[in-house]
């Protein structure tokens, strides 16, 4: 069936009817809405400065929502290694987005410079009652995680600048492993890793998304429901595909990891009669500042290490931060109306082996 010029099937006969309204897809009576809009949802996304955090801002920006970026400082952590290499990726024909090369402008800076607040957003708001002003598409808060005080600082921050919080994405993260090496110098299996590094892990890895999971979900409940959606609320946590599979050297990580995935479920079931949406995302291995470590100190360089990374990901290439970001607006939108309590695996088939 021919589809140009058609706005859906809205003839008595069942057949596409032309309709001069059909400016873009979807149509305005699309049943499945319109998944990639965010439109005036308020995010909180932690470890907002660099890598995935980075890319989700940027990516719900410019779907439409507004932003708060918590992290530790507002400044993005340097990666020379990963940036270079994305560079030299460029240089050879790679794809990968501008936004994505700039390493070292503040992420609220570079979102309020491409996707500025909308004065229409700020008037509808006023007229519907809501409050918070929408002077700024984003705005950045000092936020350590495993603080408790700093995690309700930062649901805090969102509520008196837009008014509420539909959005929380605990997506700061470390790897401790990678700043430790073995007696000789390889990655250190458990007998020779302090118990700081588990330490670590566990408090950012996983008491951080407890404690985000716990203030945003307060938050939800103590507010009145979005007035465009019959959902409460979306929690996207940030796994990764060790979660499902081990890799020598990062037991903590990995432990942390599990714990994230089934903190995700068990957390799902507390809210799904409340109707929000707790879901996680487990990422391959992805070009941040993340990997600066193992590709700065990996035998090869990066270039080593990425020969042997993209042999790991069947699609035979490392993720881009954007890759994930996609995901991670997906699951805030309306295309999960009926998905909790899951995890969406972007890795280029790293687990499908
Ligand atoms: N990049 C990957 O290969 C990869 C793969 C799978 C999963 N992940 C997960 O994705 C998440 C984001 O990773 P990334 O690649 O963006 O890493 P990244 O290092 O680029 O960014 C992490 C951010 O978290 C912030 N952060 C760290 N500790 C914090 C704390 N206590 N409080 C507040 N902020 C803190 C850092 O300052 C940094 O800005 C992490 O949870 C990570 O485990 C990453």
């Amino acid at each position: 069936m021919a589809e140009s010029g058609t706005n859906g099937i809205n003839g008595t006969n069942g057949h596409a009817t032309p309709s001069p309204a059909a400016a873009a897809y979807p149509a305005t009576d699309s049943p499945i809405g319109n998944i990639a809009s965010l439109h005036n949802k308020v995010a909180l996304i932690t470890g907002g400065s660099s890598g995935l955090g980075r890319a989700i801002a940027q990516a719900y920006a410019a779907a439409g929502a507004y932003i708060v970026s918590a992290d530790l400082q507002e400044q993005p952590p340097r990666a020379p290694v990963v940036e270079a290499a994305l560079n030299s990726d460029v240089k050879s024909g790679a794809s990968v987005p501008a936004t994505d090369l700039d390493f070292s402008t503040p992420t609220v800076e570079l979102v309020n410079r491409r996707w500025p607040a909308r004065a229409e957003d700020a008037s509808a708001n006023a007229s519907g009652g809501v409050k918070g002003e929408r002077e700024k598409r984003a705005v950045f808060v000092k936020a350590d995680v495993t603080n408790e005080d700093s995690v309700e600082n930062m649901v805090k921050t969102a509520v008196e600048t837009y008014g509420r919080l539909d959005i929380m994405v605990n997506c700061a993260g470390i790897s401790a492993e990678s700043q430790h090496r073995s007696s000789t110098g390889s990655l250190a299996r458990i007998h020779e890793t302090p118990v700081s590094i588990l330490d670590a892990s566990l408090a950012v890895n996983v008491r951080g998304v407890w404690l985000g999971t716990k203030h945003a979900v307060r938050q939800f409940l103590a507010q009145d429901p979005s007035p465009t959606s019959t959902s409460r609320g979306w929690i996207i946590n940030l796994a990764s595909i060790l979660a499902s599979t081990g890799l020598t050297g990062a037991s903590s990580y990995c432990a942390s990891k599990g714990a994230v995935l089934n903190l995700t479920r068990a957390t799902a079931l507390e809210y799904a009669a409340d109707k929000i949406h707790i879901n996680a995302i487990q990422p391959g291995f992805t070009d941040t500042h993340f990997l600066e470590t193992l590709y700065a100190t990996a035998p090869g360089g990066r270039e080593g290490a990425g020969k042997h990374l993209n042999v790991l990901h069947p699609w035979g290439r490392t993720g881009r931060a954007e890759d994930i970001a996609r995901v991670a607006v997906f699951l805030a939108g309306e295309g999960v109306s009926w998905v909790t309590g899951s995890s969406i695996v972007v890795d280029g088939g790293y687990l499908a082996q």
